[in-house]
């Protein structure tokens, strides 16, 4: 498997899994309903970084890094990380992190936050696992489709 930066022409491969997830309504704080305009400029427009995990030829799975805050906070990243679901669970998630981690830091980043990891979300022990803590958890902030209202991690990890 590949993992390197994107090139423009990748979005039409990672659209189609990035609307599958975020219609889904399970795990990103964004309107399940996003068109495709809004999503690729919430995913690759100016000043963030994007990855994808690339398998024979297919692209499998995405990421998209960007500073969180402005001015003097800017060295801390914001990530967040898809994984096209017919690829779930095959351990591509964590090889995409492993590298984007290394690549934050390379670029000047000294942290890495997730503003919003929905708390039943199986993503809390993966990032747990690569060293993210939970700084705080906004109660009940997040409308679950099965879950009912659930909290949001703010998870955090030096880099
Ligand atoms: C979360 C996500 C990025 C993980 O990627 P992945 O390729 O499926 O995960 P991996 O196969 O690398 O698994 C990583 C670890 O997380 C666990 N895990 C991941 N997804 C899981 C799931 N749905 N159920 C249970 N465990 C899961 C695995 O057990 C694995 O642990 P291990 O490495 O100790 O065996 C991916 O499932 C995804 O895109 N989900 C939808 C969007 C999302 O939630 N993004 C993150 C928002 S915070």
């Amino acid at each position: 498997m590949l993992i390197r930066d994107a090139r423009v022409e990748d979005w039409a491969r990672v659209w189609p899994f990035w609307h599958q997830i975020v219609s889904a309504g399970e795990t990103y704080a964004w309107d399940p309903e996003t068109s495709e305009p809004d999503a690729r400029a919430l995913w690759t427009g100016p000043g963030k970084r994007v990855f994808v995990a690339e398998d024979a030829g297919e692209i499998v799975g995405s990421a998209s890094v960007r500073p969180n805050y402005g001015g003097p906070a800017a060295t801390t990243a914001n990530g967040a990380f898809m994984i096209d679901p017919g690829h779930a669970g095959r351990g591509i998630g964590r090889r995409l992190a492993e590298h984007v981690l290394r690549e934050a830091k390379a670029d000047g980043y000294r942290a890495m936050v997730f503003n919003a990891v929905v708390e039943t979300n199986p993503a809390v022990g993966l990032w747990s696992s690569l060293g993210f803590t939970i700084l705080g958890t906004v109660p009940e902030a997040f409308e679950h489709p099965r879950h009912g209202w659930v909290g949001l991690h703010i998870m955090h990890r030096t880099l």
